[in-house]
């Protein structure tokens, strides 16, 4: 069978291809944005509405998908995901106008809000246990590239019109590339074995398994049988999620709405406008700092794929949390104290710092954990709704970090505050809430959520 000869880095390299679109589309719109609004001459308003308006697309986009692909498994999904892609880029890029411009973000949206649901999952239920964090973390590194793949687009078409259309419509239209790829990657990786499973798909399954983990000196009929065990379990459709998969459903959520409170987007998306209006750097630097800002993320992220199976999820998290409460505490008393002049260097080197703590830890983890933590029975529905929570959290965070800015008077120590505040907290989410997973296997995971619960309502009854 063809896909045995497709090697396992391939599979996931392409199986995260969605994340590379996420960044792409979150990072391209700073660059592309004035640019648009001096086109169709728009007003401010109607410019915020054209970066936000991906954000709402891809809340609806999360949440709607996660019961489909239970019902017709991830790839199909990836598909459709990747069609929309296409479909979202083609239209962004030949955009008439205020309202087609908006269609077009909300189908893009719509398909970075679909393929944020459903490749975590889908990396998860595909990844070895003793390998699961690295390969997870490809994800994140794919949203890193992205991201710095859309400051790439941005520098290298600025100014040029080429074949009569503007240079917008070019940094817009280079996402129909890792559509395209995605769209062809989607056809030929192979379906989740525990989506399979779950479907009576047993034979198909094994051929997956045994394709994935040859080579790996790991037993698929070992996995395959652990995978039946969960399947045959006696479910509860939905309700787990409110019954004893809800400390997952409460995790996945506190994760990732505490990964937008503490700040990042308001560092990739709108960090060169602080430094223009903080500090007073001039129009022209802005593009370079986007650019530094998305190398040292993405560097540090390509830390995390490594060391991600090395140490346990919960201290990766704790170290990210305190250095980010450090760094942005620091960052906000400097800016009250210091002069603006004085403050500008150390608020850089404390960003990096930031970005270092949040590229190692929260980025990967939060988007790995919601694929690992969910039943096999509800996983899609449950990392529909923690990633439904991001592009939520996303969407606030993004809307007020302006208005919080303008009322500091454009001290960035008044918004850091407020972050530095929800990445303290999150140093007590981490120790008290959020379960370990490292070298588990999905099965046992599970198991061990069911068993807790079990112990749970026998306590309650005796009391
Ligand atoms: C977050 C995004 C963020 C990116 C930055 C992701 O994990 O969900 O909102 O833009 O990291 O690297």
């Amino acid at each position: 069978m063809q896909r045995r000869h497709l090697s396992t880095f391939f599979i996931f390299v392409f199986g995260a291809l969605g994340g590379l679109l996420f960044g792409f589309d979150t990072g391209i719109i700073s660059g592309a944005s004035p640019l648009i609004e001096a086109n169709f001459n728009l007003n401010v308003e109607q410019t915020g509405f054209i970066v936000s308006s991906v954000l709402i697309g891809s809340s609806i986009g999360a949440l709607s998908i996660g019961s489909l692909s239970d019902k017709y498994g991830r790839k199909k999904l990836l598909l459709l995901a990747s069609i929309l892609f296409i479909i979202g880029s083609a239209a962004a890029m030949f955009a008439q106008g205020f309202i087609s411009m908006i269609i077009a973000r909300i189908i893009l949206g719509f398909a970075v809000g679909s393929a944020s649901a459903l490749t975590p999952a889908y990396l998860a239920e595909l990844a070895d246990a003793p390998h699961r964090g690295s390969l997870g973390t490809m994800f994140q590194l794919m949203i890193t590239l992205g991201i710095l793949l859309a400051y790439a687009s941005n520098l290298g078409f600025l100014h040029h019109n080429l074949l009569g259309l503007r240079d917008w419509r070019w940094m817009l239209g280079s996402a129909l590339i890792p559509s395209v790829i995605l769209f062809v990657g989607s056809i030929v990786l192979p379906e989740s074995p525990r989506y399979l499973v779950e479907k009576g798909k047993i034979d198909e399954a094994r051929d997956v398994l045994h394709g994935l983990r040859a080579g790996t000196g790991e037993d698929p009929d070992k996995e395959l049988s652990d995978i039946q065990e969960i399947a045959n379990q006696p479910k509860g459709g939905l309700k787990e999620l409110v019954t004893f998969a809800r400390p997952a459903v409460i995790v996945a959520v506190c994760l990732m709405f505490l990964q937008q409170l503490v700040g990042i987007n308001s560092i990739i998306y709108f960090l060169p406008q602080v430094f223009i209006k903080g500090f007073g750097f001039a129009e022209s630097d802005a593009i370079w700092i986007s650019v530094g800002i998305g190398v040292v993320n993405f560097l540090c992220t390509l830390l995390a794929y490594k060391i991600m199976d090395k140490f346990n999820r919960k201290t990766i998290l704790l170290f990210g949390s305190i250095v980010m409460t450090i760094a942005i505490g620091t960052l906000s008393v400097l800016n009250f104290t210091l002069s603006v002049k004085q403050a500008a260097v150390p608020t850089m080197i404390l960003i990096a710092v930031y970005i270092f703590g949040f590229a190692v830890s929260w980025g990967p983890i939060c988007w790995l954990m919601i694929g690992e933590i969910f039943p096999l029975n509800v996983r899609g529905v449950g990392t529909s709704i923690g990633s439904a929570a991001n592009w939520i959290g996303n969407f606030i965070v993004s809307q007020f970090f302006l208005v919080l800015l303008a009322a500091f008077n454009n001290n960035v120590g008044g918004p850091f505050a407020v972050f530095a505040f929800f990445a303290f907290i999150s140093i007590f989410f981490v120790i008290y809430m959020v379960p370990e997973t490292r070298g588990k296997t999905l099965e046992e995971i599970e198991l061990e959520m069911r068993a807790k619960s079990k112990t749970k309502a026998t306590t309650n009854q005796s009391n």
